[in-house]
């Protein structure tokens, strides 16, 4: 009844929308020949949920391809931004688009821009994408899915007979993840204006001193230019967005939940902070004359942690994920130290308090232990973001139509989505995975669980399409 429902409501909105590209040819000709017939003279776009096949087998082989382009072994995943993997991997993508029959362009950071035109070409486009860059050591699912199931997905509404009336993007984002040059969602961020960003890159380096830029360029982008602001994109440029990702969390899965129906992406931040003491001799430098800058370093990783419980809210987090000490030998006392921290919430007031405490710490550490705080840097501070509503009702009406069970949820991972909330409504479909694993190599996705995900994708896509 609902499918039938469905049926019909997308079955008129393609001939409406047929009906309309005619009489822009010529009107009267188009609407005296029904008015004579009786009938659309024009075969209306069938459309049935029915037909919403999708590939599940041929989506995991893509998957477990392009987790072969990596840079550590399987079953770990490393593609880093522009490295040659991640140049061999934004080519799997852009062939994978123009299999499907998608229209292919890349901006200068190599956001990848697979395009169906519409029945209206000139109406803001419905996006969808993820990234396709893995974190050192991680799994293929994360971001991967969100991009190779968004081309199955437009590969399902073309198997169907279903032509969108708005035209459908599928996006793989540019360095989602901060690994290379410590900015996450770096292509997204720009997409969506950030001048800061584009600034920034100006000078951004690599740990190995490469320049953004250079680094861009050997992979083909960005050639002629040191001005990254054509990239941004005009607000109302699509209509809506909505992105498709494996939880990262055990929510779904440990209530047999089938999809998750994200409302709201946590507030991220991230700090690099530098101490600088007095390295030496371990044997011979006794303990009251050390300035030692590597437990100055331990001990504001201690701080974090304590912060970040202080909150008294299971939804804080705080973590070190880089810690490192120089000169880096067993038998010396290091004499610099560097650590990257990233603390999240879905308060964002609650988060700022955070921060400020971790750098009164390492203020205070200074003091305690004689060292230096020579760089104290926020890298980013973002706030939250709020799918919208009209969104989430696409993603919900979808999902009960195709008789799947699901949830309200909040995403305490980030996503593109943060960032093109800003340009767009926007929505996120999760589907559980295994544990919740992420950012390791045992990351796990079902062809069911994926199957699922991408049909909702669809759907949703066809409805927002057809608004
Ligand atoms: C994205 O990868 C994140 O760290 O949330
Ligand atoms: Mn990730
Ligand atoms: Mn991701």
């Amino acid at each position: 009844m609902v499918q039938s429902m469905l049926l019909l409501i997308l079955t008129i909105t393609a001939v409406s929308a047929e009906q309309h590209q005619h009489q822009h040819d010529d009107p009267s000709i188009t609407a005296t020949m029904e008015q004579f017939s009786g009938y659309a003279i024009h075969e209306p776009h069938s459309f049935q949920l029915t037909s919403l096949s999708v590939d599940a087998q041929g989506l995991q082989n893509q998957i477990d391809e392009l987790a072969a382009l990596s840079d550590s072994p399987a079953p770990s995943v490393t593609r880093v931004l522009f490295t040659d993997k991640d140049v061999l991997g934004r080519r799997y993508v852009k062939t994978q688009m123009e299999l499907a029959g998608l229209s292919v362009r890349e901006d200068a950071v190599g956001n990848i821009f697979g395009r169906w035109d519409g029945l209206e070409p000139e109406l803001a486009a419905v996006a969808t994408g993820s990234h396709i860059d893995a974190i050192p050591y991680s799994g293929k699912y994360d971001g991967v899915l969100g991009v190779l199931g968004a081309i199955e997905a437009i590969r399902v509404l073309k198997r169907s007979g279903f032509k969108p009336k708005r035209p459908l993007e599928v996006i793989s984002f540019t360095s989602e993840e901060p690994t290379r040059f410590g900015i996450g969602c770096l292509g997204s961020r720009l997409l969506a204006g950030s001048e800061d960003l584009a600034n920034a890159l100006k000078t951004t380096t690599d740990i190995q001193n490469i320049s953004f830029l250079d680094a861009a360029r050997s992979a083909g982008y960005g050639k002629n230019e040191d001005d990254l602001s054509s990239v941004f994109l005009k607000k109302g440029t699509y209509s809506a967005f909505v992105e498709l990702h494996i939880e990262q969390g055990p929510i779904l899965e440990d209530e047999g939940i089938s999809i998750g129906i994200v409302t709201a992406i946590a507030a991220p931040a991230s700090l690099k902070v530098e101490f600088e003491g007095n390295g030496g001799h371990a044997g011979a430098v006794l303990m009251p004359n050390r300035n030692d800058a590597g437990l100055a370093a331990s001990e504001l990783a201690l701080a974090v942690e304590r912060h970040v419980l202080d909150s008294g809210s299971i939804d804080t987090v705080g973590t070190v994920g880089i810690l490192e000490l120089h000169p880096g030998a067993i038998n010396s006392i290091p004499s610099k130290s560097h650590l990257e921290i990233d603390t999240r919430d879905i308060d964002e007031e609650r988060r700022n308090q955070v921060v400020e405490k971790i750098h009164q710490s390492a203020i205070k550490i200074t003091k305690t232990r004689g060292v230096r705080l020579s760089d104290f840097r926020v890298i980013n501070q973002d706030p939250p973001a709020l799918s919208d509503e009209a969104v989430i009702k696409a993603v919900e009406t979808a999902t009960r139509e195709l008789n799947l069970t699901s949830k309200l949820i909040i995403s305490r991972a980030y996503h593109d989505s943060l960032f093109m909330a800003r340009l767009s409504p926007m929505g996120m479909i999760f589907i559980p995975c295994y544990k919740g694993y992420s950012h390791k190599p045992e990351e796990f996705a079902t062809i069911q669980d994926m199957s699922n995900g991408v049909k909702v994708l669809a759907l949703t896509l066809a409805k927002l399409s057809s608004q």
